[in-house]
């Protein structure tokens, strides 16, 4: 992936990946990238979220958050295959000290698709049923809010027409599909909404459902092996790491063995895990060093595939 002499920002390499530690704008600028130039087929990432607070990696606030973000979208872009596409998750946001939504991350979403020139190819909804409540004060002091448990999922691309097929991401049928499929009986003909429904497309066996654009997804447990690692190595461990079966199904979906995905904000580098189990190359970015050190840890030393850079 990479010629010449590795730079120095270049953390380790895996057989199909490269973790970087820096700020996304500064590496993606990096001469031994030029070489990625249009060739990267996915970019999948979940950026910093706009805060109402400073934390402690920076996030930005307000219009000061979108102007950040929209700058990639032209960066973006030129890394991009013509039918690439860009897939960003960013959770909802609250107003300070008050019970109403913040209509940032929908904003700093839009506006980067439009700053792009973007195709909003589709918009998914990720649920986490698991998802402890919040905002905790309106939801379980005061009641008078139902709990939050869904991230913004958009699917972006410089064409209407990405590469993408849902035949690789099918989900098992339901048990009342798998008996319909056994038992050869379907009651065709026309519903109350109209549409007329056939005998043989409802019986015809596609080896598995078309999934929907609500994902339910939980994080992974407190003792998986990344969270292991970060212990003994006494990392501090990403505190919003993604589910891994969200990148899985984008990486499935959107890209082949062997094209290049990208996360330009990796944090424990989830992206960097779901690429190399699936083969495809990868190439993650983060400027924390402990999420990048603690990274390592969802590369299991057995898989011989984990060099320093
Ligand atoms: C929401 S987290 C990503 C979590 C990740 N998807 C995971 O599963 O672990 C966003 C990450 O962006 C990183 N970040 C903040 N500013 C950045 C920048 N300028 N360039 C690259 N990464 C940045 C933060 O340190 C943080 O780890």
């Amino acid at each position: 992936m990479l010629k010449g002499r590795p730079p120095k920002e270049l953390v380790y390499k895996t057989s199909f990946g490269l973790m970087f530690k820096g700020q996304a704008g500064e590496i993606l600028s990096l001469p031994t990238l030029d070489r990625m130039r249009g060739k990267v087929q996915l970019i999948f990432t979940s950026p910093p979220f706009p805060l109402n607070r400073k934390k402690k990696y920076g996030n930005l606030q307000g219009e000061e958050y979108i102007d950040w973000l929209v700058n990639f979208a032209a960066i973006f872009r030129t890394l991009l295959t013509e039918n690439g596409s860009i897939v960003m998750e960013l959770g909802n946001a609250w107003e300070p000290g008050k019970p109403v939504m913040s209509t940032l991350a929908l904003e700093a979403l839009l506006t980067f698709l439009k700053k792009g020139e973007f195709n909003l190819c589709q918009q998914f909804i990720c649920y986490n049923p698991a998802r402890l409540p919040s905002p905790s004060q309106w939801v379980n002091v005061e009641r008078s809010r139902v709990k939050d448990s869904y991230t913004h999922v958009w699917w972006m691309s410089p064409t209407d027409r990405p590469k993408a097929d849902n035949r690789r991401v099918l989900q098992e049928y339901s048990p009342s599909m798998k008996r319909l499929l056994k038992s050869k009986k379907y009651n065709s003909g026309k519903r109350p909404s109209e549409h007329n429904i056939g005998e043989t497309s409802f019986l015809r066996d596609n080896n598995g459902a078309i999934p929907s654009n609500v994902l339910t997804a939980a994080n992974t447990s407190s003792t998986d092996p990344y969270q292991k690692y970060c212990r003994e190595q006494g990392l501090q461990a990403h505190p919003a790491r993604m589910p891994i079966k969200l990148a899985e199904f984008f990486i499935h979906f959107l890209t082949e063995p062997n094209d290049y995905v990208l996360d330009p904000f990796a944090g424990s580098n989830t992206t960097g895990a779901a690429a190399e189990a699936l083969q495809r190359h990868w190439i993650s970015i983060e400027p924390s060093e402990d999420y990048v050190l603690g990274s390592r840890g969802r590369f299991a030393p057995s898989s011989g595939g984990l060099h320093d850079g």
